[in-house]
C-alpha cells in the first residue's frame, strides 16, 4: 500500500533566513494547515463559480423539454465528440450503453421482454445479476394476449409493464415481439401474437402506445421475418414481395406509423442472403424509406455481422451477447473507420440522432420523469384480466363446464403443469415473478374447504407408470377430473433458440389422458402452451381449455373460468391443424430449409389462409372460441362511409341468447370476387368485442378503409384496391360467418 508521508517529514517551505526561528515554525505550520485544507478549498472555489455559471448560463438547449424535440437533438449532438458519438451507438455491457456525465448523458438501460421486466443479468455473463429488487409482475404471454382479441387490454398490459420498467430504471424495454406464427414448430410461438397481420397489428399498436405511455420506448420486434428458431442466426429466407408485404411486414408497419414505437429490433435470420441487421432493403428502403420511422433500429443480441455493412445499411445500435465492448463493429473498428475516412460522418451523426432522439421522446433528462410502480393491486388485476379474457374453451360437450361447486365433492387435479411454475421459463421473455398462482393453488383458492382435492402428476417429464396408476386410481374415485398438462418452457418445447420436432403432446400425455377419460369420462383436459395435435383423445374427452402461458395470475384466472365466476371469452389468434402434416409450411415441406435457405412456398396462405384457401378441415379454426352463453348475429347493413375515412361501414347487431353476461369477439373478414392476382379465400379486416347481458341486442359498426380491400402489386410497387365485388363475411370465427353481404368498389385506388 502507498502510504503519503506525514507532513512534518517534509522540508519547511518558508525558508527566510531572515524570519527569527519562532516566526519560521509559524509560517510552517501555517502553510502545512493550508496544504491540509487545499482539496477542500479548491472544492469550495469549484462548487461557488459552478453555481455563479449555472445561476448565470441558460439551460442548455437539449435539457429545455419546452423546446422542439429536433432542435434539442441537434444541440445536443453538436456537442458531442466523435468518441462520445461511438460510446452511444454500442453496448457497454449486456444490456447498457455507455454515460456521458460531461453532457449529463445517463447510462441507458435496456431489458427483456413482452411479458413483463425481466431479472436483471449480469453486467458481462448471462447470469442473473443476484439482485433482490429485480422481482415483477408476470403478465400472460403474448399469444395468451393476442388471444383476447382486444387491443384496450394490449394497451394495459403494455402499461403495466412500462410502469414496472421505470420502477426498474430502464429506459427501453425489448418487445412486443410480432413475427407472424408461420409455422407451430417454432419455439417462439408463445411470445407472439398469432397468424394474422391484422390482429397481430391491432394488439401490437395498444401495448406499444400503453408502454409508451410510460417515458419508456418499446422495442419492436424481430424486425423482419424471423418465423423460425432452428438455424435461426444465419438462416436465409426467401419470401415473395407480396406475402413480405401482406403478411410479415403489418404489424412492424403498424408499430411504427400508428403507434409511433420509437425502437425496432433487428433480426437474426436473413433475408434474401443479408442478414437483417444489415439489410438494406428492410432497414433503409422499407422502415426508414417507405414508412418514415425516426427512431433507433438496434441489433437482436450479437446479430450485426460487419462495421460497414451495418453502418450502411441501417442500424444505429449495436448490443451483443460478449465483450470486449470496445471491439463491437459499432466501437473501435467504426471510429478507425470514420477516421480514415472509409464510412461517413453523416452516417454516425443519423445514428447518433436517432439514438439521442429517442432518450429526449422518452424524458430521460427530464427529472419529472415517470417513476413508476412495481406489482400493485391493478397491476395484479391486469395480469389476471388478461388470462381470463385469453384462455380459450375449445370443447364444452353436455355443458359440463362451468362446474357447480354445489354438485363436486372430490375433484381431481392431475398433471404436471398444475404445479409448475411456468413464468420463469422461455429465456429472454422469463420473469422473476413476485408470485405465481398455480393452476392448482388456483383451484384451491377458489373451493377452499367446499370440496376435496386431490393432485396427482400422471407423469414426471416422461411418463411414469408407478404416478399414472396413482392418478387414474385419483381419477376413477373422483366426481370430476381436471387435467391440467400440455407444454412447458423447456428447451425443444416453448422455448427461445429453438424448435419443436413434432406437434405432439409430450411426455405420454395422449396415453395418459386417454386412460384418465377412460376412467372418468367426466374429464376436463387444461393444455398449457402453444398448439398440439389433440386428435389422439380429442372424440372421447367433453371439455378442453388452451391456457397459454397465462401469467402469475393464471392459476386464479383459470379457476374463475372453470367455476363460472368469468365467462370465457378468448378467441383462437391461430388456427390448431388436426396434424402438423396439414399446417402449410409442412405440407409444402417449407420448413425449416434446405442448405441454409428456408422458402416460403405458401407465399400469402399462412394460417386460416390456406386451411379455408385450401379447403383443409382444421381441429379448430382461427377466431374460434366458445361461452358459456350464445350469440345470436342479425341485420347487416353496409353502409357508405364512416369513421376514419372509411369507405364503408358494417352494422350488425349481436344478441346474448343465453342466460349468462357473455362477451363475443365479432370477426369482419373480406373476399374480394375475380382479383387481378390471386388471394386467399378470405381475409381478416376488423373485429370487436363486446359484452353483453342475456337477452341484450347490441348494433356493432366496423369501419372499412380502402386498405381492407386491398392487395399488394409487386409490380407497381403499391397496395391496390381494385373496382370489382367484395364479399362481406360477419360472425364468431373464420369459419362460423352467418352474416353476408356485398359492396362494389366502383373505382381502383392505389397507394403506398
Ligand atoms: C432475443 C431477443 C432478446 C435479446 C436480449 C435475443 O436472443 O432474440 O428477443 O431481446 O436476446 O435478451
Amino acid at each position: 500500500m502507498c502510504m503519503r508521508p506525514p507532513l512534518r517529514s517534509r522540508p519547511p517551505l518558508f525558508h527566510n533566513s531572515n524570519l527569527s526561528p519562532s516566526k519560521t515554525r509559524f509560517f510552517t505550520s501555517f502553510h502545512q494547515k493550508i496544504v491540509r485544507l487545499k482539496p477542500l478549498c479548491l472544492a469550495a472555489i469549484f462548487i461557488a463559480r459552478f453555481a455563479a455559471y449555472a445561476a448565470n448560463s441558460p439551460t442548455p438547449l437539449y435539457l429545455d423539454p419546452t423546446r422542439p424535440l429536433e432542435s434539442r437533438v441537434n444541440d445536443l449532438l453538436s456537442k458531442l465528440t466523435i468518441e462520445e458519438k461511438i460510446a452511444i451507438i454500442h453496448a457497454d455491457s449486456k444490456f447498457t450503453t455507455a454515460a456521458i456525465p460531461r453532457l449529463q448523458i445517463p447510462r441507458r438501460w435496456m431489458s427483456d421482454g413482452p411479458h413483463g421486466v425481466r431479472e436483471d443479468i449480469g453486467p458481462d455473463t448471462w447470469k442473473p445479476a443476484g439482485h433482490t429488487n429485480d422481482f415483477s409482475t408476470a403478465m400472460p404471454a403474448g399469444v395468451c394476449l393476442a388471444a383476447t382479441w382486444d387491443p384496450d387490454l394490449g394497451y394495459s398490459e403494455g402499461t403495466v409493464i412500462g410502469q414496472e420498467a421505470r420502477a426498474r430504471g430502464k429506459d427501453i424495454m425489448l418487445g412486443p415481439g410480432v413475427n407472424i406464427l408461420r409455422t407451430p414448430l417454432c419455439g417462439r410461438n408463445f411470445e407472439y401474437l398469432g397468424e394474422d397481420p391484422w390482429l397481430t397489428s391491432r394488439m401490437a399498436v395498444g401495448f406499444i402506445r400503453g408502454e409508451q405511455s410510460q417515458d419508456i420506448s418499446s422495442c419492436v420486434k424481430h424486425f423482419a421475418l424471423n418465423n423460425q428458431e432452428y438455424d435461426r442466426d444465419t438462416i436465409d429466407v426467401e419470401v415473395d414481395e407480396r406475402a413480405l408485404r401482406e403478411i410479415y411486414l403489418p404489424a412492424f408497419r403498424a408499430a411504427v406509423q400508428e403507434a409511433g414505437v420509437w425502437c425496432v429490433m433487428g433480426a437474426y435470420n436473413q433475408f434474401r442472403g443479408q442478414h437483417c441487421c444489415e439489410n438494406g432493403y428492410l432497414l433503409n428502403d422499407i422502415l426508414k424509406g417507405e414508412w418514415g420511422f425516426k427512431g433507433l433500429v438496434v441489433s437482436d443480441w450479437d446479430a450485426a455481422h460487419s462495421t460497414a455493412g451495418s453502418a450502411l445499411n441501417g442500424l444505429d445500435l449495436e448490443m451483443g451477447t460478449d465483450g470486449p465492448y470496445d471491439k463491437f463493429y459499432f466501437a473501435t473498428p467504426y471510429l478507425d473507420a470514420l477516421k480514415s475516412g472509409s464510412l461517413p460522418m453523416a452516417g454516425l451523426d443519423d445514428k447518433v440522432r436517432r439514438n439521442l432522439r429517442v432518450m429526449l421522446a422518452t424524458d430521460v433528462f427530464d427529472p419529472a420523469r415517470k417513476t413508476g410502480s412495481l406489482n400493485t393491486a391493478d397491476h395484479q388485476a391486469v395480469a389476471r384480466h388478461v388470462a381470463e379474457e385469453g384462455i380459450v374453451l375449445l370443447k364444452n360437450e353436455n355443458h359440463l363446464l362451468p362446474i357447480n361447486p354445489d354438485e363436486v365433492t372430490n375433484i381431481a387435479v392431475i398433471g404436471e403443469n398444475a404445479t409448475r411454475l411456468q413464468t420463469h421459463g422461455g429465456d429472454s421473455s422469463a420473469i422473476k415473478a413476485f408470485y405465481e398462482i398455480t393452476p392448482l393453488q388456483g383451484l384451491v383458492n377458489r373451493v377452499g374447504r367446499r370440496v376435496n382435492i386431490t393432485y396427482s402428476e400422471g407423469y414426471d417429464h416422461r411418463p411414469d407408470p408407478t404416478l399414472e396408476a396413482r392418478a387414474i386410481a385419483a381419477a376413477k374415485s373422483a366426481d370430476l377430473v381436471i387435467y391440467i398438462g400440455g407444454l412447458n418452457h423447456d428447451k425443444g418445447y416453448d422455448c427461445e433458440g429453438q424448435d419443436r420436432t413434432d406437434m405432439r403432446l409430450p411426455f405420454g400425455q395422449d396415453d395418459l389422458i386417454s386412460k384418465l377419460v377412460a376412467a372418468n369420462p367426466k374429464t376436463v383436459v387444461v393444455l398449457e402452451g402453444t398448439m398440439v395435435e389433440m386428435d389422439p383423445w380429442l372424440d372421447k374427452v367433453p371439455a378442453v381449455l388452451q391456457a397459454w402461458y397465462p401469467g402469475m395470475e393464471g392459476g386464479n384466472a383459470l379457476a374463475a373460468l372453470l367455476f363460472g365466476d368469468v365467462n370465457p371469452s378468448g378467441k383462437l389468434p391461430c388456427t390448431i391443424p388436426r396434424r402438423l402434416a396439414d399446417s402449410p409450411a409442412q405440407a409444402l415441406h417449407a420448413y425449416p430449409g434446405v442448405s441454409g435457405t428456408v422458402t416460403y412456398s405458401e407465399g400469402l396462405l399462412v394460417g386460416y389462409r390456406w386451411y379455408d384457401t385450401r379447403e383443409i378441415e382444421p381441429q379448430f379454426p382461427f377466431g374460434f372460441g366458445l361461452s358459456y352463453t350464445t350469440f345470436q348475429y342479425s341485420n347487416l347493413k353496409l353502409v357508405a362511409g364512416g369513421l376514419g375515412g372509411a369507405l364503408v361501414t358494417a352494422q350488425f347487431a349481436i344478441t346474448n341468447t343465453g342466460s349468462r353476461d357473455g362477451a363475443e369477439v365479432a370477426q369482419l373478414y373480406v373476399h374480394q370476387d375475380n382479383p387481378g392476382l390471386p388471394r386467399p379465400d378470405k381475409e381478416l379486416k376488423g373485429f370487436q368485442k363486446i359484452t353483453l347481458k342475456p337477452g341484450e341486442t347490441q348494433t356493432l359498426s366496423i369501419p372499412l378503409k380502402t386498405n381492407a380491400f386491398a392487395y399488394y402489386d409487386p409490380d407497381k410497387k403499391a397496395w391496390v384496391a381494385e373496382k370489382g365485388t367484395f364479399h362481406i363475411l360477419v360472425g364468431g370465427s373464420s369459419r362460423d360467418l352467418p352474416l353476408k353481404d356485398q359492396f362494389t368498389l366502383t373505382q381502383t385506388d392505389s397507394f403506398e
